[in-house]
């Protein structure tokens, strides 16, 4: 990955930096000479990570702290970061919410879906365009293998991740000629605060954020791991989607999860 800075920098944006998959792409990130715009909420957690990376590689880190969920947080982002290059965009802030849909808070449900798609979207449009006039940049969505096939008790998350991966889809092929590739991010289950309950064996930050990397701008669709490439094969072309729906409803109403 010699030309990624060159590719993709010198600026890098990166939601949900505070935790797990996020933090894990900005230390990828930094190690490969990219400066750093860090967001989430709790910006202790990043000063953290920031001192350390600015330590270790020399680099410039910004904090910024966040709440993505509030309307005018993108366009503030946007003009906050409007004096520098940002060349990549990690779309990766999401949070989850278990449960059948009437029986959860709908309060809960509408964060959900401003966090993982309105935002999401937003940044998209804003940096996508930036990255289109200087005709270079890539987007990555961490979206999900919940993504795939529609997904009993976390049904309104699921749908979120969907969004994500059909929006990432159609952007890398408006993007072709504009010099921007375009990712949608497909984890299973990943060993994060967001799976901290979750009884199943999960993949590290480390491969699913390596594997998305090595593959920007040559692949749109990124499932990191054996197991979970060959379970999409199989809900592909061997399941139904009728049967894979009812086996992960099945498995999340045993409480196998959560
Ligand atoms: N872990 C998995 O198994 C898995 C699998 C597939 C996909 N994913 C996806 O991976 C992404 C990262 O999740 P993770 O697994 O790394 O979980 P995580 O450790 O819980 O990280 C979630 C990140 O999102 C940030 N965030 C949450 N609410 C926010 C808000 N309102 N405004 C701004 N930032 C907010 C959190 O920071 P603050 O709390 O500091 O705001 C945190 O940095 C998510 O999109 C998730 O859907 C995860």
């Amino acid at each position: 990955m010699k030309d990624f800075k060159q590719t993709y920098g010198p600026w890098a944006l990166v939601t949900g930096a505070s935790s797990g998959i996020g933090y894990e792409f900005a230390q990828q990130l930094a190690a490969l000479g990219l400066n750093l715009i860090l967001v989430a909420r709790r910006e202790e957690a990043m000063e953290g990570l920031a001192k350390g990376l600015r330590a270790a590689y020399n680099l410039e880190v910004r904090v910024i702290a966040l709440d993505l969920t509030e309307p005018e947080a993108c366009e503030q982002l946007n003009e906050a970061t409007s004096d520098i290059k940002v060349g990549l965009l990690i779309n990766n802030a999401g949070m989850g919410a278990q449960g059948a849909l009437i029986d959860t808070s709908l309060s809960r449900q509408r964060r959900l879906l401003a966090l993982n798609c309105r935002a999401p979207l937003e940044l998209a449009y804003f940096f996508g365009k930036r990255m289109a006039e200087v005709g270079k940049g890539g987007i990555i969505f961490t979206s999900s293998i919940s993504a795939f096939i529609g997904s009993p008790y976390i049904g309104n998350y699921a749908a979120s991740k969907a969004y994500e991966l059909y929006l990432a889809e159609a952007m890398q092929f408006e993007m072709r000629n504009r010099g921007v590739a375009v990712q949608a991010l497909c984890p299973g289950f990943t060993r994060t605060e967001m799976t901290a309950k979750v009884r199943a064996k999960k993949m590290e930050p480390s491969e699913v954020v390596g594997e998305s990397l090595r593959k920007l701008g040559k692949k749109t669709i990124v499932v990191p791991g054996a197991k979970y490439k060959l379970m999409n094969v199989l809900v592909k072309w061997v399941f139904s989607r009728k049967r894979a729906t009812r086996m992960i409803g099945k498995s999340l109403e045993k409480g196998k999860v959560g």
